[in-house]
């Protein structure tokens, strides 16, 4: 089947999409960016993703392209042209075009692309088995709440993780904090059973999958705490995991090499997977 994305304006086959080579996404990474799990033809938490959208967009000073409703239709257009049912969508705006400056122009149009990808995300062995992590310095600006494609320092990072053999990078700040993953929020569980995320703040994205998993986690009355830990305190964990719209809650097995607990998915990664996967699986539409 050939993959049909939305650009401009336009329904295109993927091959004949193009985009401009003064838009200011591609010259400066000026643009942002939403990943929405669709999970049995659900947009998992879909408003929430829109919101942010909205927030990144404001932050930048970059126009909402279209109103919400029109949005959320040409999502559903690109899902349901490419008989998706489970997979993700990619929505990216950027500022539009405009001859190459530094300085921000006034008054041009947003660009807008939106793609789908099928994929059985809950089904991936990562989920299922965990993967292990390394750490790496966290060299990204001070901005990481809007979630622009200017993404190079995470995928350094991703690539150093990957040709270590990990599956994630966890990045840490200039005090020894985790900070996040390079596509994912970084969690652990004390060993008095404590779930520990970093707040939000300038130097995280602020997660729909993590916001979502605090919601559950509060419902279930585990103890959790919005609180950052340091690279030591994640060895020392009893579990470890990572959450984001296409990893959802995939469990660390090692850290640096150094075994996570039982080095097994742990009880509390498991619990909070569950209640995620059955979540997502009943939401309104
Ligand atoms: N990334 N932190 C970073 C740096 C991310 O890139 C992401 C998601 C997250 C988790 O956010 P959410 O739960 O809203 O997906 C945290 C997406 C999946 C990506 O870049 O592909």
């Amino acid at each position: 089947m050939t993959r049909c994305v939305y650009v401009n304006g336009k329904f295109l086959q993927r091959r004949n999409a193009k985009v401009d080579i003064e838009d200011r996404g591609f010259n400066f990474g000026d643009a942002v960016y939403e990943v929405i799990f669709l999970n049995n033809g659900i947009l998992v938490d879909e408003d929430e993703h829109l919101n942010r959208l909205e927030y990144s967009l404001s932050e930048l000073s970059i126009p909402l392209p279209k109103p919400r409703r029109i949005l959320s239709l040409l999502i559903r257009e690109v899902v349901r042209l490419n008989r998706i049912t489970n997979g993700f969508v990619y929505l990216q705006v950027t500022r539009g075009v405009s001859p190459r400056d530094h300085l921000i122009p006034n008054n041009i149009t947003p660009g807008l692309v939106i793609m789908a990808r099928s994929s059985n995300l809950i089904a991936k062995p990562s989920i299922r088995d965990g993967v292990s992590v390394i750490t790496a310095p966290d060299l990204r600006w001070h901005r990481r709440d809007i979630k622009t494609t200017q993404l190079i320092a995470n995928c350094l990072a991703k690539s150093d993780a990957v040709k270590a053999g990990a599956g994630e990078a966890w990045m840490v700040d200039e005090n020894g904090f985790i900070t996040e993953g390079s596509s994912s929020n970084a969690w652990i569980v004390t060993s008095n059973r404590e779930i520990l995320t970093r707040p939000p703040s300038n130097e995280i994205l602020n997660g729909i999958t993590r916001r979502t998993i605090i919601a559950l986690a509060k419902e279930e009355r585990l103890k959790l705490h919005e609180r950052g830990f340091t690279t030591s305190e994640a060895l020392k964990a009893d579990e470890a995991f990572f959450t984001s719209a296409t990893s959802l809650a995939t469990p660390v097995t090692s850290i640096d090499g150094h075994k996570i607990g039982s080095g097994k998915v742990g009880p509390v990664t498991k619990k909070l997977q569950a209640l995620y996967i059955k979540f997502s699986g009943f939401q309104k539409e």
